[in-house]
């Protein structure tokens, strides 16, 4: 997948402006506060429909405007272009179009444009809490399953329901038992495919990090379900049982206390938790590691190839690692990159791929050079 143009209107702030990309790596520098992660989240956006830093829409709208635009020509990977348009008003809501036409259900489009983000708060995946790993997760499965995003939706939809029941005055049982069995059909798909992408993330994490730590570590990535795995038939049983178990807990806490909602993700490092082990340079050979495992799944699930968001990375991430990162990436499509130091880059070898940069100021972009063209 190629983005070959990308326009924003009243998006943070921009008020308007329009940005070129090509293949290779793009590189937007510029002072803090300058818009350079805008333009990520711009494309995240367009991508998932969501931004990673709010989960309201309205704080994306440019100060004192009423509305805001993301749109992207793009270029499949069967040299088919596009165009998408995300649109958000505060009166009218979020509208979608490709190629002009209208997309109702979101579901139908999210995965498209898959896109692989890595930014400092990447490394809370394996020093914070669950819901981090979680997040991880659904983001993946999102985008490379359209079903995996039902479920989700469903699932969402009947814990917010039973969490309301189970906070009421007087509590139906034969309504509570309906949530369980809504719970616990989409529940138990969550679950099953979040372990499988785990299984395989885990392989491909674990040679990904031998190789680039050159070290004998070996790393994996466990599902920690929540749920009691007793003799049931199947996981839906299961979670359906451990339901029933819960219910006078549940009752007490007036939420629902177990489910995917609650799961994590084990990082192991020597069959020990990263969490309370591992120093600091082996977090971010993690994060590293899970981010190119990321690209892999995607690019193998979705057969589309990702694009790249990197922000900020030299706050996190030394040149060597950054340069490794670059050269795993074999025929990297297209990445870009945010940084506050124009020159970083000198120290890093690109084997040669493009790079464009931009110079990003006050809500402005401009396309400053190109090198190995
Ligand atoms: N809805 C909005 N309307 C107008 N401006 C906004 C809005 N939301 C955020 N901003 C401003 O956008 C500016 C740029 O934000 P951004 O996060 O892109 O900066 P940055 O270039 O990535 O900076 P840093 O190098 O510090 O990460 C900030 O000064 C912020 O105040
Ligand atoms: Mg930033």
């Amino acid at each position: 997948m190629q983005l070959k143009r990308l326009k924003l209107t009243d998006f943070r702030n921009y008020a308007q402006a329009t940005i070129d990309l090509f293949s290779g790596v793009h590189i937007f520098y510029g002072k803090n506060g300058a818009g350079k992660t805008n333009i990520l989240e711009a494309v995240y956006y367009l991508a998932l429909t969501k931004s990673f830093r709010t989960a309201q829409d309205r704080h994306l709208i440019r100060y004192h405007q009423q509305m805001f635009r993301v749109e992207g020509d793009l270029i499949n990977d069967q040299g088919q272009a596009f165009h998408c348009a995300i649109a958000y008003a505060l009166q009218q809501g979020k509208r979608l179009t490709v190629n002009g036409q209208r997309i109702e259900r979101f579901t139908e489009y999210i995965g498209e444009i898959p896109v692989v983000l890595l930014h400092p708060a990447d490394l809370m995946l394996s020093q914070g809490g669950p819901a981090n790993r979680r997040r991880f997760l659904d983001v993946l499965l999102c985008q490379s399953s359209r079903i995996y995003l039902h479920h989700l939706a469903q699932y969402n939809r009947a814990l917010k329901q039973r969490n309301q029941l189970l906070q009421s005055e007087a509590v139906d049982g034969a309504t509570l038992e309906a949530w369980d069995v809504q719970l616990a059909e989409h529940g138990a798909e969550l679950m099953q495919r979040r372990q499988a992408a785990l299984q395989e993330l885990s392989e491909t994490v674990a040679s990904l990090y031998a190789e680039l730590s050159q070290s004998p570590a070996k790393v994996k990535l466990v599902y920690r379900s929540s749920v009691p795995g007793g003799g049931e038939a199947s996981p839906k049983e299961a979670f359906l049982a451990g339901l029933s178990g819960h219910r006078a807990a549940d009752l007490q806490l007036g939420y629902t206390s177990l489910g995917p909602h609650r799961d994590d993700v084990l990082f192991l490092i020597n069959g020990k938790p990263f969490r309370t082990y591992a120093s600091q340079g082996e977090h971010k050979t993690l994060i590293v590691a899970l981010k190119l495992a990321e690209y892999q799944f995607l690019k193998k699930h979705v057969a589309r190839q990702p694009i790249l968001l990197f922000d900020d990375l030299f706050g996190e991430l030394d040149a060597q690692r950054i340069a490794q990162m670059l050269t795993y990436l074999e025929k990297i499509g297209q990445v870009l990159v945010t940084t506050t130091s124009r020159n970083f880059f000198d120290k890093v070898n690109l084997n040669q791929l493009p790079v464009h940069s931009y110079r990003v100021a006050q809500g402005t972009v401009q396309l400053e050079a190109t090198l190995h063209e």
